[in-house]
C-alpha cells in the first residue's frame, strides 16, 4: 500500500501554485479544463494498450503488479482493468480533483481500487520510490505545465524496467526524458500513445 507523507503548508502551497499555473497553461493552449473533466462516451485510448503488457507481468511476476492510472477521472480505466484482471493486480488512480464517482466505481469492484487526489509533478510525495510496474496517463499528464518535471516524478515512483504509457500530441526527445527509452509510439489522429521504459 502507498505510504502517504503528510504535506506541510509550504508543500501544499507549492502544489496549489502548480495547479493554478497548469490551468493557465491549458487555457493558453485552448485545451479544455484539466482539473476535473472526465470524458463521456468511448475512451479515446482504451485499455487495449495496457492489457497485453499487464498479462505478461501477471504471468511472470511472483508479486502483484502495481498499476497507477495518472489522471484517472472517475476510474473507468481501472474498473475495466479490474474486469479483466480482478485481484491479480494492485490498482491506484489519481486526479487533480476528487470525483464523486470514485465511491460508485469502488462499490462495483469490491472496494479493491485505491483513489487519491494529487499532482503529477509531486508524485514522489505521495508514493514510495520504485513502487509501480506500470503507470498509464491518458489525456492527463500532457496537461502538466512542466511535463519534463512530471515525467521525472513518474520515473521516481516507477520500478526499474517499469513502463510509462501516456498520450500527448508530441513525442518527447530523448534529451527531455533522461532515464527512459522510447519503446513504442502509436498514432491516434491528433494524438499519440507513447510507451517509455525506465532504464536505470
Ligand atoms: C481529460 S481527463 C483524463 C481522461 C481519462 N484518463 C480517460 O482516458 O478517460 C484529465 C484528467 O487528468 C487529471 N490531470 C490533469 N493534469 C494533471 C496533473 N498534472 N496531475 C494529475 N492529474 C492531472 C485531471 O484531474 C483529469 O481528471
Amino acid at each position: 500500500m502507498p505510504t502517504l507523507k503528510k504535506l506541510d503548508s509550504v508543500e501544499r502551497n507549492k502544489i496549489a501554485d502548480q495547479l493554478r499555473r497548469g490551468r493557465t497553461h491549458d487555457q493558453k493552449r485552448n485545451w479544455g479544463t484539466s482539473y476535473s473533466s472526465g470524458i463521456k462516451g468511448p475512451s479515446l485510448f482504451p485499455i487495449h494498450d495496457v492489457v497485453p503488457i499487464l498479462n505478461k507481468l501477471v504471468e511472470s511476476k511472483k508479486t502483484k503488479p502495481r498499476i497507477l492510472d495518472l489522471g484517472c477521472t472517475e476510474g473507468r480505466c481501472l474498473k475495466e482493468l479490474f474486469g479483466v484482471f480482478g485481484n491479480k493486480l494492485e490498482y491506484h488512480g489519481m486526479s487533480l480533483a476528487r470525483f464523486n464517482e470514485w465511491k460508485k466505481t469502488n462499490s462495483e469492484t469490491n472496494n479493491y481500487l485505491n483513489f487519491r487526489v494529487g499532482h503529477a509533478e509531486a508524485l514522489g510525495n505521495y508514493f514510495k520510490k520504485n513502487h509501480f510496474d506500470v503507470i498509464r496517463s491518458s489525456l492527463a499528464i500532457a496537461h502538466s505545465n512542466n511535463l519534463a518535471k512530471a515525467i521525472q516524478e513518474v520515473r521516481k515512483v516507477l520500478k526499474k524496467g517499469g513502463l510509462f504509457i501516456f498520450s500527448d500530441d508530441r513525442v518527447p526527445t530523448q534529451k527531455e526524458i533522461p532515464g527512459f527509452s522510447i519503446l513504442d509510439v502509436q498514432h491516434f489522429g491528433f494524438s499519440k500513445s507513447i510507451i517509455l521504459k525506465k532504464i536505470n
